[in-house]
């Protein structure tokens, strides 16, 4: 059976998993690409390289203002960045609480040979298999803490297949109603 999930428009959607684990993938199926507000994208518009791990603060101080500017205006919006560490998403929650949207986080619990494999497998960029498992070492810990860190919504998709033939079922959120 597939695993619908449900989609408040507007919302801030928090894709979480490791290098590899399909979040791109997931959102380019699901969501309009400008939806989509991706780490690599933001990393390629501030240094020209998808790759450059050097551009990454910059990268993520263009991805926030982003991200805030178009929750300020109700527009939904899809941060496609591993996520896996806690003080990256304490630093894009709030922005959903000041802009009074849901925060939806949709986690992609893969296995790490499915992970390390796909990294193998594509030409463009891959991610050192050290810093995948370290990536999915933060899931693990992050796992149990999600519930409690203020999103509305919490979806995990233990395994490729579950990501696969997922189904967004969006709805109009009231967006700012007295
Ligand atoms: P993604 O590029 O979607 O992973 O897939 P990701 O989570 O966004 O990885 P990072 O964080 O940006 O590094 C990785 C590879 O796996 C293939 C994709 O085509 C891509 O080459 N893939 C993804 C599949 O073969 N099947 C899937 O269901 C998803
Ligand atoms: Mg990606």
């Amino acid at each position: 059976m597939s695993h619908v999930i449900a989609v408040p428009d507007p919302s801030l959607i928090l894709l979480i998993g490791a290098a590899g684990s399909g979040k791109s993938t997931f959102a380019r199926t699901h969501f309009k690409p400008v939806e989509i507000i991706s780490s690599d994208f933001c990393r390629a518009l501030v240094c020209n390289k998808e790759a450059d791990q050097s551009a990454t603060l910059d990268a993520f101080d263009v991805l926030r203002l982003i991200v805030r500017k178009r929750l300020r205006r109700g527009l939904l919006t899809v941060v496609d960045a591993t996520n896996v560490q806690l003080k990256a998403r304490r630093r894009l929650l709030p922005f959903a609480v000041q802009c009074e949207v849901p925060a939806i986080a949709i986690v992609f619990d893969v296995a790490e040979e499915v992970c390390l494999a796909r990294n193998q497998s594509r030409p463009e960029r891959q991610v050192r298999a050290e810093v995948v498992r370290e990536q999915m070492e933060d899931l693990k810990r992050a796992r149990p803490l999600l519930a409690r860190e203020g999103f509305s919504a919490v979806h995990v998709f233990a395994d490729a297949t579950q990501s696969d033939s997922a189904v967004i079922s969006r709805s109009a959120h009231p967006w700012r109603l007295e």
